[in-house]
């Protein structure tokens, strides 16, 4: 069956479960203009909060990420909604209790105790950032919020039903390769290609986003092509990605993010997203 993209993405809205870095909850209107009008199955390789798929609610999806926690929690989100929501709303909102959550060991918790675990430190973690180190430990502290909502019920369930369509994988994103299909519909987003040595957050995972990885990102998108799959790209405005791409259609969006809190650098920044359709 395909998914057509609208009217679906407008009824039944479901909004992200998870704070995170780079999501793309406030490009979607502009984003909304630039997806494919119809597709097959869907897929997403750079899966973060799932923005973009919980925006399309598409009839089918391959969904990937390299952060073992976060697919370990939207399976939990699929497979038990109820205990998650019972097991979060006994979580206290304090550093004492903060920090004993986060020096457990996920390994060695049920899939259930890690998932309320994510999210809890998701929630409640300074700037709502999930940054761990080289050796993948968390390691961002307690962001001092008073009242923290873990989530919305009614959302939650929406998503768990919209997850139970949804294959996970907690994989490298060239995986989306084995999977996608002439007429699906690929979205990439990797952590951007740094605008200059310091500037991009890149420590979603321990192994952090190299320009090879952005090699592997290009070839990828080319093999997509060549399978006939509709591919979008989000990526920095940056000239590397500019040259790389340049035989492809690339569109400069402004995104609601700013540069730096600072109250004289607040500029709106250009981003790039990259078709190879029209
Ligand atoms: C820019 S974020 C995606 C944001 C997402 N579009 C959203 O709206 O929240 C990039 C994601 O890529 C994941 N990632 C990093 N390296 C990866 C890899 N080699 N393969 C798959 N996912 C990876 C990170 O864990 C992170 O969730």
């Amino acid at each position: 069956m395909q998914t057509s993209l609208f009217p679906s993405s407008s009824v039944e809205k479901i909004s992200p479960l998870v704070k995170w870095a780079g999501g793309k909850r406030n490009l979607l209107k502009v984003y909304k203009k630039l997806f494919p009008k119809r597709f097959n199955n869907y897929h997403e390789p750079f899966l973060g909060s799932g923005a973009v798929f919980f925006f399309l609610k598409p009839q089918k999806a391959v969904l990937i990420d390299k952060n073992e926690e976060l697919i370990n929690f939207y399976e939990v989100v699929r497979d038990h909604p109820l205990e998650l929501m019972e097991l979060i709303s006994t979580y206290k909102v304090d550093k004492d209790f903060y920090y004993r959550i986060r020096e457990l060991e996920p390994k060695n918790l049920s899939k259930i105790e890690r998932a309320a675990r994510f999210l809890y430190l998701n929630k409640t973690a300074y700037n709502g950032l999930w940054r761990v180190n080289s050796k993948g430990k968390f390691n961002v502290p307690f962001g001092r919020y008073k009242k923290v909502k873990f989530f919305d019920r009614e959302n939650l369930l929406k998503a768990s039903k919209l997850l139970k369509n949804a294959v996970l994988l907690c994989s490298d994103f060239e995986e989306v390769v084995k999977y996608a299909q002439k007429g699906d519909f690929v979205y990439l987003d990797p952590p951007y290609y740094p605008l200059s040595e310091t500037a991009n957050f890149r420590n979603y995972t321990s192994e952090g986003f190299s320009k090879e990885d952005h090699l592997r990102v290009y070839k990828v998108f080319k093999t997509l092509t060549e399978k006939g799959c509709f591919v979008m790209l989000s990526n920095s405005n940056s000239p590397f990605i500019r040259e790389l791409f340049k035989d492809f259609v690339i569109t400069e969006v402004f995104a609601n993010r700013f540069i730096n809190s600072k109250a004289d650098g607040r500029k709106p920044i250009i981003e790039l997203v990259i078709r190879n359709y029209e």
